[in-house]
């Protein structure tokens, strides 16, 4: 019996430890940062966008942290600056994502501002980039004999459009894109504690 305790007691105070230098000091050190002069927060239909965002898996292929020279060529890439804390400000939950079968996203907002482009490239990917591996999103769209009146008509690449038809964004499909052409955090880095380092 004693024995048992002293291994629970070990796995609690591992525990305990953990807990406190991954989550509580770093919640502690970063909890009252202020956003950064260039971070504007989300409208009502970025918010919106984001959770089409997420109900559509997109994290699943693309992240939203460029990471440091040092650990990748992010910025070669053209994914932006290494995102620091204070860029998630508004970001709740943040979207870091792991996986990048697709580019970085963080930035994608100043890297192609055009609303046009987006639309279509959900629409298909592979009008734009041959051989594109993305998905698809078809029924963000709707396809139409004709427009009606406010209807966002989406102009698509020559032979993309469905003979005699037109393709129309929904409205979750204009949100998620108001929401990809706001991603942009290409204003200076603001240090917090926390992710200071030091510079060459
Ligand atoms: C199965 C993986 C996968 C999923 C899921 C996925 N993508 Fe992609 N995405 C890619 C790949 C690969 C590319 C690069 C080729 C291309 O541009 O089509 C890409 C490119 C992009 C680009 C252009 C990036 C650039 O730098 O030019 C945007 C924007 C984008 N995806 C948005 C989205 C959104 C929004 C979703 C969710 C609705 C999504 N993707 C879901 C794989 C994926």
């Amino acid at each position: 019996m004693q024995d048992e305790l002293k291994l629970l007691g070990g796995a609690m105070v591992t525990l305990a430890l953990a807990t406190s230098a991954l989550v509580v000091v770093p919640h502690m050190q970063l909890k009252d940062g202020e956003p950064p002069p260039g971070l504007k927060p989300y409208s009502s239909a970025e918010l919106r966008g984001r959770q089409v965002y997420i109900a559509n898996g997109c994290i699943y292929c693309h992240s939203q942290q460029p990471r440091d020279p040092v650990q990748a060529p992010d910025d070669k890439r053209g994914w932006g600056r290494a995102s620091v804390a204070a860029d998630y400000h508004y970001d709740k939950p943040h979207l870091l994502g792991t996986m990048r079968t697709g580019p970085d996203l963080f930035n994608i907002g100043a890297r192609q501002p055009s609303v046009d482009w987006h639309l279509g490239h959900l629409y298909q990917p592979r009008a734009y980039v041959a051989g594109s591996i993305m998905p698809a999103y078809p029924y963000l769209f709707e396809v139409k004999d004709k427009a009606d009146e406010g209807d966002r008509v989406v102009t698509l690449p020559r032979g993309y459009t469905p003979a005699g038809k037109v393709v129309v964004a929904r409205q979750e499909a204009l949100d998620l894109v108001a929401y990809l052409v706001g991603l942009d955090h290409t204003y200076p880095a603001v240090e917090t504690l926390g992710t200071q380092r030091e510079r060459k």
